[in-house]
């Protein structure tokens, strides 16, 4: 069975698919074999990957069809992909709360990554179910950490726990920003992964190029963030 970590926050734009590839790549440097799976029905992670338009995708789990194998596409970052679906945002098939999981089950990858839409749809419940850690990466503005404790409380329901608080694109020196750090570290502790990943002009460059940052920008020091952040994980 694989280690399933996922990236949620019920607030969108807050970092959730930047961190998810960067963490995959930095897993496969450390010699990990990861898949990821592309939750979100506007499939930016798929697109990154190049894999959009794929025939088969994860809404293939949901369709009451049982095709697994052909799901899973190899992609130029050296970890394999189940792409997103345009579909997963319509009505699933959803069997119950273990479907996901059993789905995962047959699958034999040291780390599998779940990338999520931001909400409390179904579907990322059914991912709740599905995880054993979470990692909330959020922004340091209200409305972010807003969604950050939102998902908090609702995973707070499923037997994964959440492993860490990454907050994201931030802004050395901004008032507002210690101020949520701060609310953060009150509510999770040491939990909350310090100082987070900096704002950078490095990712939109990387997400032009069509790849991580760590394989676009290998050297830089925030392709060092991801690996360090990551290392922890091991
Ligand atoms: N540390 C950073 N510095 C600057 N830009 C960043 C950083 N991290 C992510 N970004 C950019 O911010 C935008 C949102 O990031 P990302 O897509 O990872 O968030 P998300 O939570 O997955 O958003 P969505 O709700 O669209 O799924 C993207 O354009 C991404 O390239
Ligand atoms: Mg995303």
């Amino acid at each position: 069975m694989s280690r399933i970590l996922t990236l949620l926050n019920t607030t969108g734009g807050v970092g959730r698919t930047t961190s998810a590839l960067s963490m995959a790549v930095a897993f496969s440097e450390y010699g990990k074999k990861v898949l990821l799976i592309d939750c979100d029905p506007q499939g930016a992670l798929t697109f990154t990957l190049g894999k959009e338009n794929s025939r088969r995708t994860a809404y293939d789990i949901f369709s009451g069809r049982e095709r697994a194998l052909g799901m899973i596409h190899q992609t130029a970052e050296r970890v394999d992909l189940i792409p997103a679906s345009p579909k997963l945002s319509g009505d699933l098939k959803i069997k119950d709360d273990r479907m996901l999981f059993d789905a995962l089950a047959k699958f034999e990858y040291d780390i599998i990554i779940i990338d999520t839409a931001s909400g409390l749809s179904r579907l990322n419940q059914l991912v709740l179910a599905t995880a054993d850690e979470f990692i909330i990466p959020t922004r340091l503005d209200l409305l972010s950490v807003r969604g950050a404790l939102q998902i908090a409380k609702e995973s707070a329901r499923y037997r994964g726990k959440i492993r860490a608080i990454l907050p994201t694109m931030v802004e050395a020196r901004s008032k507002h920003g210690i101020e949520m750090v701060e609310l953060l570290r009150e509510k999770f502790g040491a939990l909350v992964i310090e100082p987070g990943i900096p704002k950078s002009p490095l990712f939109a460059d990387a997400a032009l190029a069509g790849a991580s940052l760590l394989s676009h920008k290998k050297a830089s020091d925030i392709a060092g963030m991801y690996r360090e952040i990551t290392y922890d994980f091991l």
